[in-house]
């Protein structure tokens, strides 16, 4: 995170709300991911933050990286379409995997032009794939244990592992090509075992559609989930990757190529907000802030990434719990119903919160004419 004098400095430069991104610290993490899993070609997930600054950085960084919507994959593609063609060849695969496992017709039309890497996980997407997007090449998505993750996704997506290689055989029925297996643990996986257990379940698949006939695969995506490292109880990621490591070393021969969609790992820790206090109240005995940021915007993560930020104040002072309400008129409005805050902040002091890279500005909304965040980048 930048210094506090630094935050200060920003934020009297450009006001707030402000959200500032630190690319050195993408660049770090995108470095420590490499490091640890060093098997592992990270495709950063660019819905957990689609700035496109950011995908310059993590792509000069060499990372590929996983969409799930045409806007999204156009954000990659105008990286990648300047390249000299030489370094373009086999671009799509290496640099994009479309990771959404239900697609429109239309979304598999634009796509096949590009014989896109793109997931699945039932029966009905093989026949839109094999009408629309046939160029394309299949990955497909399996349901696997989310236990413990913060962000569950195993109820909307993936085959069942019983069904899993029938929807093999059946896409090679179809005349597509199956290219391998991908899962998600949850996000926010702060149980390493899931990811133990899915690696399993995949090299089972492996297996099994091997002994029935089908010998086309040839990559594993490990999916996201991996956690920031919000608080303490987030064991260090080299244990995790130690864990990792070992199973795909066991599982999986070295030429199977491995893949990730790391989203909030990669940017979460590189993300600051700023806010100002804009009023102040006590109801029924409780101090409340007024601030000039909310969960309509960037603080959007609290309701849907389930995710709790913490505000902190520039001032030093006694402090109490405190309420701390976004702008907006909805009572749903609130960041945070128990926050240790100075008791004497007043009207233009500012708060801070750190690690809100992830699942924030994404899913800000202009609810009430409230304008987002100003986005500042630093360190590019
Ligand atoms: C298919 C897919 N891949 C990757 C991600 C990124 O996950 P995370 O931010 O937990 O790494 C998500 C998040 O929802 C996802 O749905």
């Amino acid at each position: 995170m930048p210094t506090l004098k630094a935050l200060q400095q920003l934020a009297q430069k450009h006001g707030t709300p402000l959200f500032v991104v630190d690319h050195d610290e993408l660049r770090r993490n995108y470095a420590a991911f490499k490091k640890y899993l060093p098997r592992v070609q990270a495709y950063f997930a660019v819905k957990a933050n689609p700035d496109p600054a950011i995908v310059k950085t993590l792509y000069e960084a060499g990372a590929s990286f996983d969409v799930a919507s045409m806007p999204e994959f156009r954000i990659v593609h105008a990286y990648i379409k300047d390249l000299p063609a030489k370094q373009r060849q086999d671009w799509i695969w290496d640099k994009i995997i479309y990771a959404n496992p239900i697609k429109a017709n239309e979304t598999l039309q634009a796509l096949d032009q590009y014989k896109a890497l793109v997931t699945y996980d039932n029966v009905e997407e093989i026949r839109k794939i094999k009408q629309y997007a046939p160029h394309s090449g299949l990955c497909l998505r399996l349901k696997v244990a989310n236990t413990g993750a913060m962000v569950e996704l195993s109820s909307k997506f993936g085959a069942a592992s019983g069904e899993a290689v029938n929807l093999i055989l059946e896409a090679d029925r179809a005349g597509l090509v199956v290219e391998g297996l991908s899962f998600h643990v949850g996000s926010q996986t702060t149980n390493f075992e899931n990811y133990v257990q899915a690696i399993n379940l995949a090299a089972n698949v492996f297996k099994e559609a091997r002994d029935r006939g089908y010998t086309k695969m040839n990559l594993l995506d490990i999916g996201g989930g991996f956690p920031a490292p919000y608080d303490a109880t987030v064991k260090p990621f080299r244990e995790l990757a130690r864990k990792i490591n070992a199973e795909i070393d066991r599982l999986f021969p070295k030429d199977i190529q491995i893949l990730a969609e790391p989203g909030r790992f990669m940017v979460a820790t590189a993300g600051t907000a700023i806010s100002k206090i804009i009023g102040k109240a006590v109801r029924d005995g409780k101090l409340c802030y007024y601030v000039d940021d909310g969960v309509y915007h960037t603080f959007s993560g609290i309701i849907f990434d389930h995710c709790q930020y913490h505000l902190k104040a520039f001032k030093k002072g006694p402090t109490q719990i405190c309420t701390v309400f976004g702008p907006t008129c909805d009572a749903l409005d609130v960041i945070s119903m128990s926050e240790e805050l100075p008791a004497d902040l007043e009207r233009g002091d500012l708060l801070y919160s750190k690690n809100i890279g992830a699942y924030s500005v994404a899913s800000s909304t202009p609810f009430n004419g409230f304008p987002p965040a100003k986005v500042v980048h630093i360190n590019q």
